[in-house]
C-alpha cells in the first residue's frame, strides 16, 4: 500500500487534539501533541494513544507512571505546535498547573484526563498507551470549543446551530 495514500486517508477522519503531560522521576517535564487520542472503557475508565517509536521522547513515555490528557480548545493552536516541535522548550511561556495525583497540566485546556500507566502495547511503528483515568479536570465556568484536525489542518466546529443529536436508540448501545 501506498504510505502516502494510507496516510491521506487516515487524515479523513477528524479527531481533536491533545497535549499528553508528564514528569519524569528526575523532575524533567515531558509533554507531546497527540491526535490518536480515544476513548477505551467506561468500567474500569480507559483511555488510549500511540506514539511514534521515533520520537525523541518515546523511551521517557514507556517509564512514568502518570500523566495527563489536556484537550486543546481552538484557540491553543500555538500550544499545540509548541508541543509538536522535537527540539526547543515546549513549556516555555506556560504556567504549569499540577493535578490531584501531581501530573503537570496545561491552564485553559478544555478538559484534563489525569491518568496512570494501566498498559502499553506493541502497534507496530507506534508504542500503544493505556491510560487508566484517576481525576478530570474541567473548566465550569465557559463553553469552549474543541481544537479539531481534519486532512493535515486545524479546523473549527461550526456553530452549535448546526449541531444534531443521534437518534434515541444509540443510546441503548454500549451505554453511550
Ligand atoms: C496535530 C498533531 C497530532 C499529532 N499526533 C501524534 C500522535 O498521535 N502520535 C505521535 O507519536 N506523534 C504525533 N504528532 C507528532 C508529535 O507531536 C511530534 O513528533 C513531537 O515533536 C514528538 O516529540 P519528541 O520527539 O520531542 O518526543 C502530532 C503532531 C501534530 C501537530
Amino acid at each position: 500500500m501506498d504510505a502516502r495514500k494510507f496516510r491521506n486517508a487516515l487524515g479523513k477522519f477528524p479527531t481533536g487534539v491533545v497535549v499528553v503531560t508528564a514528569r519524569m522521576p528526575s523532575g524533567e517535564l515531558i509533554g507531546m501533541t497527540m491526535s490518536s487520542f480515544n476513548s477505551v472503557s467506561l468500567d474500569p475508565p480507559l483511555i488510549l494513544f500511540s506514539i511514534h517509536r521515533n520520537a525523541h521522547s518515546f523511551a521517557a513515555w514507556q517509564s512514568v507512571s502518570r500523566y495527563a490528557v489536556n484537550v486543546l480548545n481552538e484557540d491553543q493552536e500555538q500550544v499545540s505546535n509548541q508541543f509538536a516541535r522535537p527540539n526547543g522548550n515546549k513549556w516555555e511561556g506556560l504556567t504549569i498547573l499540577t493535578g490531584k495525583y501531581g501530573a503537570p497540566m496545561l491552564p485553559n485546556a478544555g478538559v484534563v484526563f489525569e491518568c496512570e500507566n494501566y498498559a502499553q502495547y506493541d502497534g507496530g511503528d507506534h508504542g500503544i498507551f493505556v491510560g487508566r483515568v484517576e481525576a478530570l479536570h474541567e473548566h465550569a465556568f465557559t463553553y469552549q470549543r474543541p481544537l479539531v484536525f481534519f486532512e493535515g489542518r486545524y479546523r473549527q466546529l461550526a456553530g452549535a446551530a448546526t449541531a444534531h443529536t443521534p437518534p434515541p436508540e444509540a443510546e441503548l448501545l454500549h451505554g453511550w
